[in-house]
């Protein structure tokens, strides 16, 4: 009965590493607008998780992976900062600290 219990506990580590990869298949997610003057920001979620090495709850913070924009509206609301910002807070602090882009034409590109 050992191991039925072992095969159990593997299929559960299993599930869990299976679940934790349910990100949209989309590789590329295209961030939504939070002005007029740039390009749209193509965003490789993918290779975030799978090459950069960063976790689901360094970005969706609340643990919820919903858009930012279910939480962050255009205008700040008491504590909750407008999604503008945070979006410039959270990508650009992460890139300092792990040596990501930081020029603007970086992220804002045209393509
Ligand atoms: C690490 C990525 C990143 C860098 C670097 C960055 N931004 Fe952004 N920026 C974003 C994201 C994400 C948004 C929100 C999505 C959007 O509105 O396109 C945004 C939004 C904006 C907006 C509002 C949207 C618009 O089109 O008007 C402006 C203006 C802006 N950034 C200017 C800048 C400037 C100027 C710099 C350089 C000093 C810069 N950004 C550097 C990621 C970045
Ligand atoms: C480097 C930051 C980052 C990491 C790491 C990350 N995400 Fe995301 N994720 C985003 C951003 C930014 C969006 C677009 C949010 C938006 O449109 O408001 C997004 C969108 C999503 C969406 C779509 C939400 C919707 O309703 O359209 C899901 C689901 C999701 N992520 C799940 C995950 C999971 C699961 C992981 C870990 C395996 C993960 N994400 C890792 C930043 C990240
Ligand atoms: C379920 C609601 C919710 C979602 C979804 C959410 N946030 Fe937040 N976020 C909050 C709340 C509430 C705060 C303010 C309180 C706090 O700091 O915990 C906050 C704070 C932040 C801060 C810190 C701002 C500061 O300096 O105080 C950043 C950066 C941030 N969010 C980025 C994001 C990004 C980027 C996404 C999408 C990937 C996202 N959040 C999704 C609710 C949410
Ligand atoms: C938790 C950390 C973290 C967050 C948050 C994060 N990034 Fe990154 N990003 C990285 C790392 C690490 C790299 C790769 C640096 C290298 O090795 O060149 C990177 C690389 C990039 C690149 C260059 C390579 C490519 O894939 O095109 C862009 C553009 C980029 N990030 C945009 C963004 C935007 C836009 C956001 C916010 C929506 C964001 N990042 C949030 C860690 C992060």
């Amino acid at each position: 009965m050992k191991k039925n219990r072992l095969i159990f506990i593997l299929f559960l580590l299993l599930s869990v590493a299976i679940t934790d990869r349910l990100y949209p298949k989309d590789e590329i997610i295209i961030l939504e607008k939070t002005g007029h003057r740039k390009p749209p920001i193509k965003f490789n979620h993918q290779a975030h998780i799978d090459t950069y090495g960063t976790k689901c709850a360094d970005c969706h913070h609340t643990g919820e992976n919903k858009k930012c924009s279910s939480c962050h509206l255009k205008k700040d609301q008491s504590e909750i900062l407008k999604l503008k910002d945070v979006f410039h807070e959270q990508c650009r602090n992460c890139h300092k600290k792990k040596n990501g882009p930081l020029a603007c034409s970086r992220c804002h590109k045209k393509y």
